[in-house]
Formats: structure tokens, C-alpha cells, sequence
């Protein structure tokens, strides 16, 4: 396979992570109870906008490089507590950063730098992400 099309179908991969974060976040912080989950509503529902942001910059690209947009993003699954809530969001966070850290070294390899700095800009915003939550479960 092309480096092109390897970076396409990773591409695909985390623009239906991205479509599943908005859906993760829609359901949690509508159902979210307890201190806890009140604190968990209003940042994820504050990131919502800003994760399906980064899931139309990334079907976009995709079609700029000639590539087919394949949607097919998991449901949510039920949660039982805002602990859980957290521990989930957590977990998905980290994967964005390490889906997006090996995405930055497909577009470098393909020679893309436009794309490279945009990678890396989602990817401070997934590391913030990331330690907000973390700073939520101490
Ligand atoms: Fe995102
Ligand atoms: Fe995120």
C-alpha cells in the first residue's frame, strides 16, 4: 500500500474516533449525575464543538488527498457512575494522542508539513483534554 493511501485509511480511523467522541461526550454529559458529573457536563459539553471541529477538518483532508470518507463510528456504551465517565474519557483521550503521534509520522513520511502542523495543533488540544480529566479523578 502507498504512503498515501496508509495515511487515508488512518486518517479515516481518527475522524471516526473524533465522531465517536462527540457522540461519547453528547450522551455523558446529558446524562452525567452527582458533584462529580456535574463538573464532567460542563467540560465535556464545552469540548463537543471542538472535537466535531476536528472531525470535519479531517474528512476534509481526506477528500483533499483523493481519499474515500468512510463513517462508521461506534455507539456509546452505557455508563454506570461519573467515575466510570471519567475513567472512559480518560482512556479515550490517551488513544487520540497516540492515534494523532502516529499520524504526524505518516504525514511527515508522505511530506505533508501543512498537514503535520495541523495534527500536531489536535494534538496539544487532545493533551489538554487529557490532563483536565486526569486533574477531575485525583
Ligand atoms: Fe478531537
Ligand atoms: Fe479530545
Amino acid at each position: 500500500m502507498s504512503l498515501k493511501q496508509e495515511l487515508i485509511d488512518g486518517l479515516n480511523e481518527d475522524l471516526n474516533l473524533e465522531l465517536e467522541a462527540v457522540l461519547r461526550y453528547l450522551y455523558h454529559s446529558a446524562t452525567a449525575t452527582s458533584l462529580l458529573g456535574h463538573e464532567l457536563r460542563e467540560l465535556l459539553k464545552s469540548d463537543i464543538t471542538g472535537e466535531l471541529n476536528h472531525a470535519v477538518f479531517l474528512a476534509d483532508k481526506i477528500v483533499a488527498l483523493g481519499g474515500e470518507v468512510k463513517i462508521h463510528p461506534s455507539m456509546p456504551k452505557k455508563v454506570k457512575s461519573a467515575k466510570e465517565m471519567l475513567e472512559v474519557n480518560a482512556a479515550a483521550e490517551h488513544q487520540v494522542v497516540a492515534s494523532y503521534t502516529e499520524r504526524i509520522k505518516q504525514a511527515e513520511e508522505f511530506g505533508d508539513k501543512g498537514l503535520v502542523i495541523r495534527l500536531e495543533d489536535i494534538l496539544a488540544e487532545e493533551t489538554d483534554h487529557a490532563e483536565e480529566l486526569e486533574r477531575l479523578s485525583r
